[in-house]
């Protein structure tokens, strides 16, 4: 397995420009599988989550071509398959997207349950119950959920309470009450501005959704959806990572291609922290450590609070800052990973269920380092940036299925890090050679 080796103790410097984001490229793309008609996305990421969402499309029988690196082109005319098999799902969770849309357009729809993840058990009993409520037949079968729409035909609108904010289940519900018949009502929704962006495509594609963005939802089923052409927002979290690299590493630089607006409650705790940040536009920021940091608490909550995907990223910032510093994780049960892998190197941090205890800052010294997710991948790089010495992260597979060329971004404003290539000796499997050549 590919991984990072990174010298640290260089101050980045430069301007880096934000990719698409993952997590509205991926319910977008499955949105194509309403409707006979082409949908066209543009700055989709060049990440390995996407190749996996691409090729889940081509296996149900969408085409998905590609004119320019960041634009896909995808028609979903010819479906004969109404299954997202386990193999695809255990790689990517997300794949549960493609049963709102299967369901609503064909009646039936059959994707393997996901199982638990590094980070959480993450059920999907909110999606199914919702699904239900629609007027879904939905039953467990060997792994696999297996739905069918009710004898009529089409969903059903209907008023639909959310226990627990879920982001992929209001994607999930808004997707398939798009072609149910009458009207449902979401309450209790996700707000992320990644429900937007695919409530946006939705609509132009001729649905007619209002309060996304809100916590209450109103979708007006219709009969038929057209084909639409979308640019995906940029990716707020990977904004995020690289304004919390430039603080950690006592640098400078211009964020390109973003959009503040959908990170006020970082800027917000960043800025408490002593970062300082300024918004140059609607798409530009710049961000600058000069002086030292200070330890602030900060607790975990859906959007527009802190987001749970920065908190990692979060963490390795506060190793580094004037006192101690509360993390309070509310969305997952075991997303302090990458806890462990810091005090490797040094770092004072006590774990205790939901919170992180930290005192700093301390220097950290690099050292091998095992990557256990996405994002705790992401802290693990910006703490190696700072180390005294060589940090090496293995598992780097983690940081490429959300993360566009990061080694590649973080070099070109100063960092020291590399990427290991898996040895030339060892097997290659099909998806190796396919993805590596195609992320990279
Ligand atoms: C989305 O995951 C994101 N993934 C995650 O980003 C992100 O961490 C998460 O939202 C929270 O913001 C994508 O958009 C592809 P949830 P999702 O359903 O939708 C519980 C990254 O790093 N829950 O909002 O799967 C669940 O266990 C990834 O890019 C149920 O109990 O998260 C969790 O505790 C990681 N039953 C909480 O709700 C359900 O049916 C929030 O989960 C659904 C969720």
């Amino acid at each position: 397995m590919d991984k990072f080796r990174i010298t640290g103790g260089r101050s980045l410097k430069g301007s880096v420009s934000i990719s698409g984001a993952k997590n509205s490229a991926l319910p977008c793309m499955a949105a194509a599988l309403l409707t006979p008609e082409t949908v066209t996305l543009h700055n989709i990421p060049y990440v390995r989550d996407i190749i996996t969402q691409r090729r889940l499309l081509e296996d149900l029988g969408a085409t998905v071509l590609t004119p320019e690196l960041r634009t896909h082109k995808i028609n979903a005319r010819n479906i004969e398959l109404f299954e997202a098999p386990y193999e695809l799902v255990k790689t990517m969770r997300a794949s549960v997207l493609a049963l709102g849309p299967l369901l609503a357009r064909f009646g039936k729809a059959k994707v393997s349950l996901p199982g638990g993840c590094a980070i959480g058990t993450r059920p999907i009993d909110l999606h199914l119950a919702a699904f239900e409520k629609l007027g879904a037949e939905v039953r467990l079968e060997a792994g696999n959920v297996v739905a069918r729409s009710p004898a009529s035909g089409r969903l059903v609108g209907a008023e639909i309470h959310f226990d627990k904010v879920t982001v992929t289940g209001t994607e999930n519900l808004m997707m398939a009450a798009a072609l149910a018949r009458g009207r449902t009502i979401l309450h209790g929704a996700a707000c992320e501005p990644e429900i937007t962006d695919l409530a946006e495509l939705l609509n132009k594609m001729g649905a007619r959704i209002s309060g996304a963005g809100t916590a209450t939802i109103e979708i007006e089923g219709v009969e038929a959806l057209g084909g639409g052409e979308h640019t995906i927002i940029p990716d707020r979290i990977e904004t995020g990572t690289f304004m919390a690299a430039a603080a950690i590493t006592r640098g400078e630089l211009e964020i390109m291609d973003c959009q503040p607006k959908h990170l006020t409650c970082v800027i917000e705790q960043l800025s408490d922290v002593g970062v300082e940040i300024d918004e140059i536009n609607s798409s530009k920021l710049h961000v600058r450590a000069t002086k030292s940091l200070t330890a602030k608490d900060v607790t975990t909550e859906p959007y527009p609070r802190f987001p749970t995907d920065m908190q990692a990223q979060y963490m390795a910032l506060m190793t580094q800052a004037r006192g101690r510093s509360i993390i309070v994780e509310t969305i997952f049960e075991n997303r302090f990973m990458h806890g462990s892998e810091l005090q490797r190197m040094g770092a004072r941090i006590q774990i205790d269920g939901h919170k992180a205890i930290l005192e700093g800052p301390t220097p950290l010294t690099g050292a091998p380092l095992l990557a256990s997710d996405l994002r705790a991948s992401a802290s693990l790089v910006l703490a190696g940036l700072v180390a005294e010495g060589e940090t090496v992260v293995d598992r780097v597979y983690h940081i490429d299925r959300g993360y566009e060329k990061i080694e590649a971004k973080l070099r070109a404003v100063g960092a020291d890090i590399e990427r290991i290539r898996e040895s030339v000796t060892a097997p290659l499997s099909r998806t190796s050679v396919k993805d590596v050549a195609e992320v990279v």
